[in-house]
């Protein structure tokens, strides 16, 4: 017998991440996928793992090439930037073609691979060590060979994503609908079929719409 009736997907949003832009190169083109699967390790030696969906770009990149650099995101990060890196894949399109390397906007790192200045307060540079394949995911287990403190700001949580830089979902725009016999005005996206007037009782053939 399965568990699935004992497992609230809904409580996984009870962890707590932040996030963060995982650079590549691919030999010709340099990409990073905005990923909130980051975690230290251990510290001695410093290691990290990162959890990456199989289908990005930036996963199938990093399972060749064993390099990656983590910029953690601060919280002046615009949305255009998740949109950016975090709703496009780097298989269709470069998405550092519009991003100056002057060492303001962005820049390039010992290991060769991008670090997104302007929004990252730090990055690390990483060497995966091992993969393991969660069937959806590959975790790597990197080891850090480069750590470098840009800012004092404060890295994005996820939370303060959803709160704050996410676009809140625009309510469906209400109309009126007025009982013709009573006044008694009716707000809703649409006047239900069957609705009867809570003040005089007429049903729905009785109402108009006014806004
Ligand atoms: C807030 C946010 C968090 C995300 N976290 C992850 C993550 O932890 N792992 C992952 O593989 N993708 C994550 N994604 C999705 C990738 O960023 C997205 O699929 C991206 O388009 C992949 O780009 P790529 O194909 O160039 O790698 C996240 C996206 C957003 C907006």
């Amino acid at each position: 017998m399965g568990n699935e009736n004992k497992i609230n997907n809904k409580v996984m949003f009870n962890l707590g991440y932040g996030l963060y832009l995982a650079t590549c190169f691919d030999g010709n083109k340099h990409n990073g996928t905005i990923c909130n699967s980051v975690m230290q390790a251990t510290s001695d030696p410093q290691q990290l793992v990162v959890i990456l969906n199989k289908n990005g770009y930036g996963c199938q990149t990093i399972l060749k090439t064993k390099k990656l650099n983590i910029c953690p995101l601060t919280e002046k990060t615009p949305f255009s930037v998740f949109q950016q890196f975090g709703f496009k894949s780097g298989k269709d399109t470069n998405k550092f073609e519009n991003i100056t390397f002057d060492g303001k906007n962005a820049s390039i790192s010992e290991n060769g691979l991008a670090v997104l200045n302007s929004y990252a307060n730090s990055y690390i540079s990483l060497e995966v060590t091992e993969t393991n394949d969660l069937g959806t995911h590959i975790l790597f287990v990197c080891k850090v060979t480069e750590a470098v403190s840009l800012n004092t700001e404060t890295t994005i949580s996820y939370n303060y994503y959803q709160q704050n830089v996410k676009p809140k979902a625009v309510p469906a725009a209400k109309k009126k609908f007025v009982c013709t016999i009573c006044g008694y005005v009716y707000e809703g996206e649409n006047l239900p079929a069957d609705f009867v007037c809570p003040w005089c009782g007429h049903d729905a053939t009785f109402f108009e719409q006014v806004g």
